[in-house]
């Protein structure tokens, strides 16, 4: 898919196929997120891949959003400046990606600290503690097709003052 068309249909999905996600696309997933930018070119990252469904039943649990997902990629940063940004935009490209590998992708929102459910997901995953959790990119086959509103060009852009 060409750049733009690719940017403009990535949807948030919600409902999956029952089909398994092949571990080589969630590889090839992570491997393109990973050129991303950074500030200072940090990559202050790590990603955990969870397909097993003893994982994803309770990762399913400690989300809370009556979800049902075949695959995940749970985005954690170092505690640097700007990993919140950092993240964000690798879980943006991680969502581009999977897109582009025909894949649905579903950001559920991770970061607040006063989520309850970051240090179950870092206890369950193995992840130390010091580690933020950013976001948890769920992975499948769409199994639905939304369109939600897009605010117009013309309720957004400003051409040299607001
Ligand atoms: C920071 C962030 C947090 C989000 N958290 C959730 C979430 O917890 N649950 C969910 O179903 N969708 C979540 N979404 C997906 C948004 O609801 C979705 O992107 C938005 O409705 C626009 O739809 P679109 O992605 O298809 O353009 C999140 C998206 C972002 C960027």
């Amino acid at each position: 898919m060409k750049g733009i068309k690719l940017l403009k249909s990535r949807r948030a999905i919600r409902e999956f196929k029952e089909k398994e996600v092949e571990k080589d696309k969630l590889e090839k997933i992570v491997e393109t997120a990973r050129y991303a930018p950074t500030a200072n070119n940090v990559q202050p990252w790590q990603f955990v891949v969870v397909t097993e469904d003893d994982k994803i039943e309770k990762l399913e649990e400690y989300i809370d959003q009556d979800k049902e997902f075949p695959a995940c990629i749970a985005v954690f940063s170092e505690d640097v400046n700007h990993h919140l940004e950092d993240g964000s935009n690798v879980s943006t490209y991680i969502m581009l990606a999977a897109n582009e590998l025909g894949l649905g992708t579903c950001w559920i929102g991770s970061y607040t600290e006063g989520k309850p459910h970051a240090s179950k997901v870092k206890e369950l995953l193995g992840v130390p503690e010091e580690y933020k959790l950013i976001s948890i990119i769920t992975v499948g086959y769409p199994d639905e097709n939304p369109q939600p509103d897009k605010k117009e060009l013309d309720e957004v852009i400003h051409w040299e003052t607001f």
